[in-house]
Parts: C-alpha cells; sequence; structure tokens
C-alpha cells in the first residue's frame, strides 16, 4: 500500500481552490492544512475545504505536513520554498518556481543535502492529449521534428484577475507566467533547448483592472508584453514561440510541430486535454486522431464560469511522492523547471541585449507517462 503524504497548501489565492478540489483525486495525497500570509485568506480556504488554518510558521512546523505546495506569487516562490525545505518538507511549487538559475541551484543543494524533493508546475504535459501527441512522436508517425510555432496570445490578466499586479512585474509577463506550459511541453515533446534568440516590447506601460474591488485601478507594466522568440532545441528542431498580452485577437493555434513526414497540431498545454490533430506526407492535411483511453484526459473539472475541463492540477504533485517512494526520477523535476525557467529568463534577455542566448543548463526529456502509471496514482 502505498504511503499517503500530507500536503500543507501555502498560499490560498486564487488556484489554491483548483489544488483543493484535485487533490483528492490522487491516492498518495491528503491535504491537511494551509496558510497565507493574510490569514483571513487561509480560513476562508480551510473553512471551504475541511482543513487548518495555520500561520505560516506553524504550516512549515506541522508533523503532519510532509510536503509544502507553494501557492504564493512568483516573488515570493524562492524564498518560502527555500523556509519549507529548510524546516524539513518536500516541495511543489506553481511556475516560475524560481525567478533566476542561482536561486534554483540554492535549493537544489539543500534538497540533496537533506534527501528532499522539489518539484514544480506546470504538469500539463502529464496530461493524456500531451502524452498522445508525445507517443506519437516517439512512434515516428511524423518524423522528426524540425520545427514549429507555439502561440500564447491574449488581451492581459487584468479583465479577470483581482489583484494582477504580479502579472505586469519582472517575474510575470506572458514569457515567465505563461511560457512555461509551452517550454515544458517542448521539453517533453521535443527536448531540452540549446540557444534562443528574441524580440520584445510593451504596448502599454499601465493596465486598468477590470475585476473586483480595485475594479478600475492602474496597475504600472515594468516587464515585456510581447514577445517574439526562437528556440533552437538540442535536436536541432527550430520553433517559433510568440507570447503576448497585447493581441486583442487572434487565429493562430497554440502549438503545430513540423516533423519530417507530418505535422501535428498539439492543444493548449495549459489543459490536460484538447484534441489532437496529424497530417501525414501524402494525406488529406490535418485530421483529428482518436484519443486514447488515458486517465488524464477527460474533462470532469468545472470552471468559475461553468465550463468543463480536463484538469487534473497535482498530477506532478503525486508523481513527485510517488517517485520519492519507488528511488526514481519525478517528471516535474527540479532540473526541468530549472531549464525551463532558464530558457525563459533567456528569451527576456536576449531581448534585452539584442543577441542568440546560450542555455547553460541542460535536463533530459521527462519519461512518458503512461495510461497505467497515471491509473496506478488515481483513487
Ligand atoms: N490563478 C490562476 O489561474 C493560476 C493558474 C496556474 C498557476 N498559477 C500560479 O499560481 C501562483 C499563485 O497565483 P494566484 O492566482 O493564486 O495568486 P493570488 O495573488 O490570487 O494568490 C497568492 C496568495 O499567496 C499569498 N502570499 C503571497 N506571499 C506570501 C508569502 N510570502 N507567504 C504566504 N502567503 C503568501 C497571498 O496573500 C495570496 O493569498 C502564481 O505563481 C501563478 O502563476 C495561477
Amino acid at each position: 500500500m502505498a504511503c499517503e503524504y500530507g500536503v500543507g497548501i501555502l498560499g490560498c489565492g486564487n488556484i489554491s481552490a483548483a489544488y483543493f478540489k484535485l487533490i483528492p483525486l490522487f491516492k498518495n495525497l491528503k491535504a491537511v492544512a494551509c496558510a497565507d500570509i493574510n490569514p483571513a485568506a487561509a480560513e476562508a480556504r480551510a473553512a471551504e475545504f475541511g482543513v487548518r488554518a495555520e500561520t505560516v510558521e506553524a504550516l512549515l512546523a506541522d508533523p503532519e505536513v510532509d510536503v509544502i505546495v507553494n501557492l504564493t506569487i512568483p516573488e515570493a516562490h524562492f524564498a518560502m520554498s527555500k523556509r519549507a525545505l529548510e524546516a524539513g518538507k518536500h516541495v511543489y511549487s506553481e511556475k516560475p518556481f524560481v525567478l533566476s538559475v542561482e536561486e534554483g541551484e540554492e535549493l537544489r543543494k539543500i534538497a540533496d543535502a537533506k534527501g528532499l524533493r522539489v518539484g514544480s508546475a506546470p504538469d500539463t504535459f502529464l496530461g493524456g492529449a500531451h502524452q498522445f501527441a508525445r507517443k506519437l512522436i516517439d512512434d515516428g508517425a511524423i518524423g522528426k521534428v524540425m520545427s514549429g510555432t507555439a502561440h500564447v496570445l491574449g488581451a492581459g490578466m487584468e479583465a479577470w484577475h483581482p489583484n494582477p499586479d504580479f502579472f505586469f512585474r519582472p517575474g510575470g509577463g506572458p514569457i515567465l507566467d505563461m511560457g512555461p506550459y509551452y517550454v515544458t511541453n517542448l521539453v517533453n515533446l521535443v527536448g531540452p533547448v540549446k540557444r534562443v534568440m528574441a524580440m520584445a516590447n510593451m504596448a502599454r506601460t499601465e493596465r486598468v483592472i477590470g475585476n473586483g474591488p480595485r475594479n478600475g485601478e492602474a496597475v504600472p507594466v515594468s516587464t515585456p508584453t510581447n514577445i517574439h522568440a526562437i528556440l533552437e532545441f538540442e535536436n536541432g528542431a527550430h520553433i517559433a514561440l510568440m507570447g503576448s498580452w497585447d493581441v486583442i485577437a487572434n487565429k493562430h493555434t497554440n502549438m503545430e510541430l513540423y516533423g519530417v513526414d507530418g505535422a501535428l497540431h498539439v492543444p493548449d498545454p495549459n489543459f490536460f486535454g484538447g484534441s489532437v490533430e496529424m497530417a501525414q506526407r501524402g494525406g488529406k492535411g490535418f485530421e483529428a486522431v482518436e484519443l486514447w483511453d488515458h486517465p488524464l484526459t477527460s474533462a470532469k473539472f468545472q470552471t468559475q464560469d461553468g465550463r468543463m475541463l480536463a484538469n487534473y492540477r497535482a498530477a506532478g504533485l503525486s508523481d513527485m511522492m510517488a517517485a520519492h517512494e519507488e528511488g526514481r526520477e519525478h517528471r516535474c523535476s527540479l532540473d526541468r523547471a530549472l531549464h525551463v525557467v532558464d530558457v525563459l529568463l533567456s528569451i527576456l534577455k536576449s531581448a534585452e541585449e539584442k543577441r542568440s542566448v546560450d542555455i547553460g543548463t541542460k535536463c533530459t526529456q521527462p519519461a512518458p507517462f503512461s495510461m497505467q502509471e497515471a491509473a496506478a496514482l488515481m483513487r
């Protein structure tokens, strides 16, 4: 019988509700307590989901908490993950888990010395749709991937998020905020990145909040909001990534990969499901591929606006704790998350310094996540 690990949620804002709802899907996880620098936020989530609200100090010292899920804002991720490791807890952080390679290396040092795990979102690449795309590529269905495009475009986060300040400060912006989903999935599908080149600008220096108690308040912008990048992968592929919050409307697809013998349409890497389409040389162009019956595919999660989505956030956390027990590498590993952060920061650096930037960190492609392995983690 697998262990059940006590989860302490640190940071009880917007995304914490999804974690509280999804953690119970996984056999080896149990949410036991939560904390926030704003005690009222922790108390509200505790009442909603039947866990204990604690102070931050008490959560980090709680003997029933084995792993801290760090859902604070990007600027606080490193400091709070470091404190959690020093307190002897495993850490799984929302993205971006650090804001420099040095911070990531520091966490690695502490974790290694204490035999603790560090993992990071996004884990959406573990979803059935993305794992199916991975299987098609691994099986040679489109031949070697040599190019592709990825688009994460929108009008910004200020319309819906009641406290969007962090999105427009260093650590936010479309590349650091949404880029992790795209680059993590590209590492899953194509492998690690070798070099990047980019250009960036911003359409506005202020954004106006459109929701919640601060509706109408202006928020300053201090990070680029419109970025074009080309990523050169270790396998030789060149893939164009555009991340922008200055786009009112567009008709681009989220991700397309072009292989020597075919092309693959990959659904939005922000989600676990979606449709995969494939075209093969001599065929009729893109056609939907029937998805396999992977446990992380079906749309069973209701969003605040009533849509049904495939959402299995916490799958990466569950895999991390299972990997700890089994003595194997976890898929949302520090190495991969740090490589992704390095790629994203290097994109911004390339734009700022008007030159290509070699990626210093290395990682491997994660192991595929089979239907059997996914099913074994779920209740
Ligand atoms: N909102 C989403 O839909 C979403 C989706 C995926 C990932 N994320 C990521 O999750 C993280 C949190 O996002 P959010 O939207 O929930 O933000 P949020 O601002 O709604 O919530 C963050 C919470 O963390 C608390 N906090 C900040 N610093 C803290 C500290 N030092 N110690 C304890 N608590 C602290 C804040 O008081 C707040 O309650 C971000 O990294 C974001 O990129 C958010």
